[in-house]
């Protein structure tokens, strides 16, 4: 093995076993729910590690566990597998911070439960953890065609592939894509290129303060070139009157 593989080895061992650490004390900080534990659903189910990893870290598994065993109104989560991780962009959960990785792991939960028939009759943009989806900053959006569930978020869509598990407090369903929001990888619209000089060309033309009084004395500018044309309607008419006279 190159030195050059032996470096991301060791950060990997020092992540590894630091999570280790940090779900082998959670037990103790949080009581036992009476509830469903939502990490060993998806360890029983397999290939969800990295889900599983990011639940944790995000300290996202303990908040589930605690609603699940404090509130009735359920939890429903889409759970990406490992290879809808994989499937991302290289790169793509190293480049965004501690606090977006926190907001797109609770983009994959809704603090309601939805079976599969009630999300043939949910209301657009649906709620998640992430925030208010009337915002427009993290819509979810499920569309239904007979069994079929799809879930679009602007950035991708995600078919749920399957029901890894379900009672009428949590529902954990498999989706195949890791569910993109708006507001972190939503591409901003590029600047047409031509329109830059045009602005840059009418800045240059009329200063801030022109700018200003012409915003605000459109309706003279009107009345002052009526009264112009009117100027010069008197004075053709006036011309022609002379020339009338004159001959
Ligand atoms: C939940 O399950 C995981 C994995 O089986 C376990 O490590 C953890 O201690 C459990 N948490 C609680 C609160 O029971
Ligand atoms: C769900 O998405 C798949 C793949 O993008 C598409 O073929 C299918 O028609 C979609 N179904 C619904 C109900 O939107
Ligand atoms: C989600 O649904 C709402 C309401 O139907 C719609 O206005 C919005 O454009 C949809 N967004 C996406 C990303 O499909």
């Amino acid at each position: 093995m190159t030195p050059q593989y032996l470096f991301p080895l060791f950060f990997f061992l020092i992540f590894f076993f630091h999570s280790r650490t940090i779900s082998a004390q959670s037990p103790a900080a949080a009581p036992a729910p009476s509830g469903t534990n939502v990490t060993a659903v998806l360890e029983k189910a397999g290939q969800y590690t990295t889900f599983i990893k990011l639940l944790k870290s995000t300290k996202t598994a303990d908040q589930i566990n605690t609603q699940l065993s404090t509130s009735n109104q359920g939890i429903t989560i889409f759970a990406p597998t490992d290879n809808a991780f994989a499937s991302l962009k290289p790169g793509t959960l190293n480049s965004i911070s501690e606090q977006q990785k926190l907001q797109l792991i609770q983009f994959h939960i809704l603090p309601t439960f939805y079976s599969t028939s009630q999300f043939q009759t949910a209301t657009n943009p649906l709620h998640t953890q992430a925030g208010n989806s009337d915002d427009g900053e993290f819509p979810l959006n499920v569309t239904t065609s007979g069994n079929q569930v799809n879930i679009t978020t602007g950035v991708n869509t995600a078919s749920v592939a399957n029901t890894v598990f379900t009672d009428n407090q949590l529902a954990v369903y498999q989706v195949d894509q890791v569910l993109l929001p708006l507001s972190i990888f939503g591409t901003p619209a590029p600047a047409p290129a031509p329109a830059a000089p045009k602005t840059s060309v009418k800045g240059s033309d009329s200063p801030t303060a022109g700018s200003g009084s012409s915003d605000k004395d459109s309706t003279g500018d009107t009345s002052a070139a009526m009264g112009k044309h009117l100027t010069i309607k008197a004075v053709s008419l006036g011309v022609a009157t002379l020339a009338a006279f004159l001959l």
